[in-house]
């Protein structure tokens, strides 16, 4: 065998007999999807050329040299003038060879005191940390666009639903608000798994650490990190914190389902509830009156795929032995993917939200039917000395009669009223308005429209203290 097919791989080549099989090199290769991380490699390895400078394993030169040809390399790949090769399997080989071929020997000493184990591990965290601050604005994004729209809807009323019947009247801005809230939370949890991604593995080497005097804690500085991790079998072997970063994506997508699932319904000839503008529909190709919701019935249905990564990472990680094991390369599709995904989806609903347009009169008219204030009706019984439970069952008897009449609540004569209760009396046509329903909810968490303008004050608030 000669030594060039021999070091079919230069750089881990040297105890091989034969090259490796064509189709295996293809197989173990990541280099199709794992160059997504060039940038993020070069970043990781301009400051470990720094801190194995500092230290005194490279001289200053040197590092000159490797920063300058990072950067040229950085350069090609952004012109799409790089050429990546399959042989060299991943993103950092590539780099490094290419970085060998342009300086030479000096190229060779960057991988000292580190491996393509940690080297991946920092790698993989760079690119998410990117990637959660570009998710946490979009995110912000999307609370100020139900912001926007909430603030035209605060006294706009329509049916609120339990068991998709009509239950009691709400405000819309009140409905949109739950939907900041959630919003909030998605927030907080990504905050939170931000946390835990930035911390800087690089300097476990393959698994036990280096025998060089390196300085991790400069590194991690330098790469804007909290720390170094503080083991390194955990460090080069963890993935959870992108399991928990798709469990983050789930829930959010989860979220996103739901709103999704109430446009399509509110976007409906039968609820009419709502104006999806043209630019986010599309028609169809038979029938010439289709407007169809696309966007919201596609975000839907991505939601699976979502939910699906996050299967596809608990059950890679699943019965894993310490440490790095090849398995992990596996990580990156799913994850990849969930990133796009969760972008596409909340630039579709940040765009959105705030350009639709309600229709007030028809959820006026949906609050209306159904005997949405019942409950109203009980509960000025029970302010008249009745019961609750006896207040119920005239109430019940009430609506069993507009039922068959075809009658609602309000439509009723004092006279009629009083066949079921004669304690009642001309005011009870004050609470039985959808108005006077929604305003005496008037307290934290209500959706009379003076709570729903506050908390929409808050909401502004808080976004201005995070944005500041
Ligand atoms: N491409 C690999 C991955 O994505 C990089 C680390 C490989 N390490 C190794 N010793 N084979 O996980």
């Amino acid at each position: 065998m000669t030594d060039t097919k021999k070091a079919a791989n230069q750089q881990w080549g040297g105890r091989f007999s034969e090259p490796v099989d064509t189709f295996v090199a293809r197989f173990t290769a990541s280099v199709e999807f794992d160059q997504r991380m060039a940038h993020q490699d070069i970043q990781g390895s301009i400051a470990h050329a720094k801190m194995l400078t500092s230290v005194g394993v490279l001289t200053a030169a040197e590092c000159e040299q490797i920063i300058q040809g990072l950067t040229e390399i950085a350069t090609e790949i952004e012109n799409g003038e790089f050429e990546w090769s399959i042989e060299l399997e991943d993103v950092h080989m590539n780099i490094e060879a290419r970085l060998t071929d342009k300086i030479g020997i000096t190229g060779k000493k960057l991988h000292t005191g580190r491996s393509r184990n940690d080297q991946v591990a920092t790698d993989i965290r760079l690119y998410m940390r990117d990637e959660v601050d570009f998710l946490l604005a979009e995110l912000t994004r999307l609370q100020q666009g139900i912001l926007t729209l909430a603030a035209k809807e605060t006294d706009t009323i329509m049916p609120g639903f339990t068991h998709l019947q009509t239950a009691q009247p709400v405000t819309f801005g009140h409905h949109l608000m739950a939907w900041y809230e959630m919003v909030q939370r998605d927030y907080e949890r990504l905050i939170d798994c931000r946390k835990r991604i930035n911390i800087l593995p690089l300097g476990a080497a393959a698994l036990a650490g280096t025998t060089y005097p390196i300085d991790r804690y400069m590194t991690a500085e330098l790469l804007g990190f909290e720390r170094p991790t503080y083991n390194s079998l955990d460090s080069v072997s963890d993935r959870d914190f992108a399991i928990e970063f798709t469990s983050t994506a789930s829930i959010i997508m989860m979220h996103l389902s739901r709103w999704a699932e109430e446009l399509v319904m509110w976007a409906s000839a039968q609820f009419n509830f709502i104006f999806l503008p043209d630019r986010f529909c599309t028609g169809s190709s038979i029938m010439p009156q289709k407007k169809n919701p696309d966007v919201p019935e596609l975000v839907r249905g991505k939601t699976g795929r979502v939910y699906g990564h996050l299967t596809s990472l608990l059950t890679l990680m699943k019965s894993q032995c310490l440490a790095y094991n090849k398995d992990n390369q596996e990580d990156k599709e799913p994850l990849f993917d969930t990133v796009d995904t969760l972008k596409g989806s909340l630039r579709a609903f940040a765009d959105m939200i705030p350009a639709i347009q309600s229709r007030k009169e028809y959820m006026y008219e949906a609050a209306k039917r159904g005997f949405s204030t019942a409950t109203d009706l009980a509960d000025y019984l029970v302010r008249k000395g009745v019961a609750f439970r006896d207040a119920h069952e005239i109430v019940g008897k009430a609506v069993g009669y507009g039922v068959k009449e075809n009658k609602d609540l309000s439509e009723m004569t004092l006279a009629e009223l009083q066949e079921f209760g004669d304690m009642i009396e001309q005011d009870v046509f004050e609470v039985l308005t959808l108005e006077g329903s929604v305003a005496a909810r008037d307290h934290i968490g209500g959706t009379a429209p003076e709570q729903v303008r506050k908390a929409i004050e808050r909401a502004n608030a808080d976004l201005d203290a995070r944005n500041a």
